[in-house]
């Protein structure tokens, strides 16, 4: 038997590095997927390939006549220690404990920001209970998800793997020891245009970075983060009524918040600046930060600002928003 499983990616719209402390986030999933295919084996090995997984981006550089090429192929090695969590994690829970083949295909980068693992991991927990004859519960391959990036990554918030999960965009939150994960209504699409950046640093030590702050200096660190939530429900508000104008000053804020936290670059800043310039409304680094993903809310002069981060260097990718949660794409029977 053979089941192909999927995951959308996802933008966190506001709230990132607060979430890990029990702030909201507001966070979208995108129509970029990732496919894991499960299919059953008499014995008791795992298989795992995953060569479909891309990178974001090569860098070139001369360096007096010679030419030092830099990719981010590194970020796909961590995400296979999340299938491998995942099955672990997974055949716990059910208590079944068979061999499997698993196949990942991605139809997004990995490590830019647009929650890949987690899109990983779930799509993984969903294929391989199928394969075993479980159908779980979106709810349920959330915090298993969870479980998964924890025991990977240390430290993580229910956000990105809720949010590939249920799909849509939701409200997440982690308070008094429940995930809440509350769908957000929106009216109109939001016009978003989404630059990429080369990464510097990894998420886990984004997290660290912010942990480390806030512990030598808690009542300014901690009062940030304070006002990041502050901002997210108001933005929630924002989006709910469509008022773009506030929705993009307040994407300036949390910018503005992200950098205090420490977690901007000069490139994550010029590119910031640059959309806002051209035409955006608003804009904001998305993710952990350290390079990544920025995201403008351009609601007019859409071609001039994405030429205008083009220009800059920066990959730009254009994505509908509010794709479906985890799914089972195909269950075939040999
Ligand atoms: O790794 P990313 O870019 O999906 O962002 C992680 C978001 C953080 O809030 C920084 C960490 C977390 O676990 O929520």
């Amino acid at each position: 038997m053979r089941v192909t499983a999927s995951a959308p990616g996802k933008i966190t719209l506001f709230g990132e590095h607060a979430v890990v402390y029990g702030y909201p986030a507001l966070v979208v999933a995108i129509n970029k997927r990732i496919y894991a295919m499960a299919e059953s084996r008499s014995d008791d090995v795992v298989k795992i390939s995953a060569k479909d997984l891309r990178v974001p981006g090569i860098v070139v550089s001369y360096v007096g006549n010679e030419v030092v090429l830099e990719t981010d192929y590194g970020a796909v090695l961590p995400a296979i220690a999340y299938i491998n969590k995942a099955i672990e994690i997974t055949s716990e829970y059910l208590g079944v404990k068979r061999g499997v083949n698993i196949e990942i295909k991605s139809e997004m980068p990995v490590g830019a920001g647009l929650g890949t693992s987690a899109a990983v991991a779930v799509s993984t927990i969903a294929a391989y209970a199928a394969v075993n004859g479980y159908e779980l519960k979106p709810e349920e391959i959330a915090d298993l998800g969870w479980k998964v990036e924890k025991a990977v990554q240390g430290i993580a918030s229910p956000m990105d793997t809720s949010i590939t999960s249920l799909g849509g965009f939701l409200k997440v939150r982690y308070k008094d020891n429940a995930v809440e994960r509350t769908p957000i209504s929106i009216g109109k699409n939001l016009p978003l245009i989404i630059g990429y950046v080369e990464r510097e640093a990894k998420t886990r030590d984004m997290v660290a970075l912010v942990r480390d702050r806030l512990n030598r200096y808690p009542d300014i660190y901690g009062r940030i983060l304070e006002m990041i939530g502050i901002i997210v429900e108001k933005a929630n508000q924002a989006l709910t009524s469509n008022d773009f104008k506030q929705l993009g000053e307040l994407m300036n804020l949390n910018h503005a918040l992200l950098e205090a936290l420490g977690v901007s670059t000069r490139k994550l800043n010029e590119l910031v600046y640059i959309a806002r310039e051209a035409g955006a409304y608003g804009a904001k680094l998305t993710g952990a930060g350290g390079g990544g993903c920025v995201i403008a809310l351009v609601p007019e002069k859409q071609d001039l600002v994405e030429l205008a981060m083009r220009i800059h260097g920066s990959m730009v990718m254009k994505t509908e928003l509010g794709d479906e949660g985890v799914r089972i794409d195909k269950v075939e029977i040999s």
